[in-house]
């Protein structure tokens, strides 16, 4: 099944034709589960002494892939319909993370916690995913020692071993505040013999979701969210109450959908979300000049360009950080913004080095964006844009490209749309829902 996934999608490509500036699109649209939620929940299995169930999942790419992952290491996984499953991690693993499959996911890296201190040994390549930078794990092998283990490796592929008497808590300090080592690090740390302090944590609210949902399977977790996590080492985490792990709404899709409603629709609604993941491109649109009406789960974005002369709106600078600042990985999205409206502003990527690689297909289509270093661009709107062949470099430079395209006169082609299917579950039926002309040829 997911090969033939896997296959179809290498050749797909999206044909969407411009609105040529023009804010029509109308309706509603609702998040999917987070992709970067249920990837680590999935890995999170694999401490529990009996099955799991996990609810609300995205029918995404990545998230067929972790699976494959899983079931080749011996876990049982039954799909119980598109969007809930049930996952029975085994007693005994060879714990070898198949390279294929790894070297298109980051998150297999998230498997390496668990593994390490369930089964006591984890071999694996060096993770892929997008690229956007380097994506060193010098975090995680030098955090993995200091709870005990050992660490080798040949070349490109790494193999590491618990002490025969299990992890030991330690203190370990993160020097770059890092998601997936915060993570990986603290599901180690809940079958490590005695206290685990992590510090300078990321605080995704995923991070936090997820801990909470642990501590009620009997993990002892404390500080998720904050800069510092406790964790009080135990025995396999059990699931006395059956709680299912309900995925929560994608934070990303919903600024991604904010930042589309912006440029192109005339009343758009994001439906089902959570208004206060998303606060820092809300606050950034509403100083921009962007109308939103915030309820408690949705988000309304109304363009009330009645003919009272072409308002645009002003330009301000944008700079990356990790939550909850403004998120990378709506980075890309923002620069779009930021070519439609008035004004010249600075787009600073703190995070990762090599995340402006889409400027020049934009800057083809009209933009004026200049590069200043391989962490800022300066970008100046307005700019009308024109379609044109395009080629998604990730997952979220894809979208970009898709906003882009929409804002566009004319037609424009997006090649490697499973990049974007990586991430963003049927995206070109869910735009269609609100009017766009998108569709895969
Ligand atoms: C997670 O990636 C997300 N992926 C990314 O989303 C997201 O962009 C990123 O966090 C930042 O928010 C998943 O959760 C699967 P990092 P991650 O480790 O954890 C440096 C998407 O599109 N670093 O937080 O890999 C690293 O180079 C993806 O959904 C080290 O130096 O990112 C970067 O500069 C893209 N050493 C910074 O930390 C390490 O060992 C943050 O990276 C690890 C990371």
């Amino acid at each position: 099944m997911f090969l033939d996934v896997l296959c179809c999608n290498m050749t797909q490509t999206f044909r969407i034709k411009g609105l040529g500036g023009k804010k029509i699109l109308s309706g509603e649209l609702s998040p999917h589960g987070a992709k970067n939620a249920v990837l680590k929940v999935l890995a999170a299995t694999a401490l529990f002494s009996e099955s799991i169930e996990i609810s609300n999942i995205p029918d995404i790419e990545d998230v067929n892939s972790m699976i494959l992952l899983l079931e080749k290491s011996g876990f049982f996984i039954k799909r119980l319909g598109a969007r809930r499953l049930v996952c029975q991690p085994p007693r005994k693993t060879a714990a070898r993370i198949n390279t294929d499959i790894a070297k298109k996911l980051r998150a297999s890296i998230v498997l390496t916690g668990p593994f390490l201190s369930r089964y006591g040994k984890i071999s694996f390549p060096h993770p892929g995913g997008c690229v956007i930078g380097e994506r060193p794990i010098d975090l995680f092998l030098s955090a993995f020692q200091k709870i005990g283990a050992r660490v080798s490796r040949n070349k490109d592929y790494y193999t590491i071993n618990a002490p025969k008497n299990g992890l030991r808590g330690a203190n370990i300090f993160f020097e770059n505040i890092s998601v997936t080592a915060t993570e990986t690090l603290m599901l180690a740390a809940i079958l490590a013999r005695g206290e685990t302090i992590l510090s300078n944590c990321a605080m995704e609210p995923e991070i936090k979701y997820l801990a909470e949902f642990l501590n009620s399977c009997g993990a002892r977790i404390t500080g998720a969210g904050t800069p510092t996590i406790c964790v009080i080492g135990g025995e396999l985490l059990r699931n006395t109450k059956n709680i299912v792990y309900k995925t929560p709404p994608d934070r990303i899709e919903t600024g991604s959908f904010l930042i589309l409603g912006a440029l192109c629709a005339r009343d758009v609604t994001i439906k089902n979300c959570i208004p206060e993941h998303a606060a820092s491109t809300i606050a950034i649109l509403e100083r921009m000049g962007v109308s939103l009406n915030i309820g408690k789960n949705y988000i309304k974005i109304t363009n009330d360009f009645s003919g009272k002369g072409k308002k645009h709106f002003l330009a301000t600078g944008v700079k990356t950080h990790e939550y909850p600042g403004f998120p990378t990985d709506l980075q890309a999205l923002m620069t779009v913004f930021l070519t439609q409206a008035s004004g010249e502003a600075l787009v600073f990527e703190t995070i990762f080095e090599g995340r402006l690689n889409y400027i020049e297909l934009l800057n083809r289509m009209g933009a004026r964006i200049t590069s200043m270093d391989q962490h800022r661009i300066l970008v100046k709107g307005p700019t009308p844009l024109r379609g044109r062949k395009l080629e998604s470099p990730d997952l979220r430079a894809g979208l970009a490209y898709v906003i882009a395209a929409l804002v566009a006169k004319g037609t424009s082609f997006i090649h490697n749309a499973n990049y974007i299917d990586r991430g963003y579950e049927k995206i070109d039926e869910r735009l269609r829902e609100i009017g766009a002309d998108i569709e895969r040829v």
